[in-house]
């Protein structure tokens, strides 16, 4: 039974080719990459997007970068998605990811706490909500009762 998760690249990753073409590959061939997409997100989808965080210190920061240049969304497939996908960026952190795992995405590509690199869904609800935002068109019933 395949997981989904979702995936999205971030503006400054989208912008850096060698970033770019290495996750691009890792997910080719670590993932089963059901659909993909390149939007522009405006400040408003952006902060919608990312309401669970809107009472942080990081939100507007957060929402300003997030709707500064093209990003790319990737619905993932794999029997554990969701924990591969987050395992293969490393921790939110750039320090702790530099210092801990240092071949993580966020590792090796990572540029600050809100410049890091991708994001990755961090529950099967999450999942769920992420990809429908984005997706509205993809059914969970057909999916699921196919694969
Ligand atoms: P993401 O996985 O997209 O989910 C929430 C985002 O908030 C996170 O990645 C970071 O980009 C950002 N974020 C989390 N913590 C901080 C922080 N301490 N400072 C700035 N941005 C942060």
């Amino acid at each position: 039974k395949l997981q989904l998760s979702l995936a999205i690249i971030k503006p400054h990753t989208v912008k850096n080719p060698v970033a770019l073409t290495y996750i691009r590959n890792v997910l080719k061939n670590k993932f089963v990459v059901i659909k993909t997409k390149r939007l522009f997100l405006d400040k408003s989808t952006a902060a919608n997007f990312y309401i669970e965080h809107k009472d942080k210190f990081f939100f507007n920061r957060l929402v300003t970068f997030m709707s500064s240049g093209y990003i790319d969304l990737h619905v993932l497939g794999h029997k554990n998605a969701i924990h591969l996908w987050r395992k293969m960026l490393g921790p939110t952190k750039v320090y702790k990811a530099q210092f801990e795992d240092p071949y993580s995405l966020r590792g090796m590509f990572g540029l600050s706490d809100t410049r890091n690199v991708a994001h990755g869904s961090d529950s099967l609800t999450s999942a769920e909500r992420e990809i429908k935002f984005f997706f509205p068109e993809f059914s969970f019933y057909e999916w699921h009762s196919s694969n």
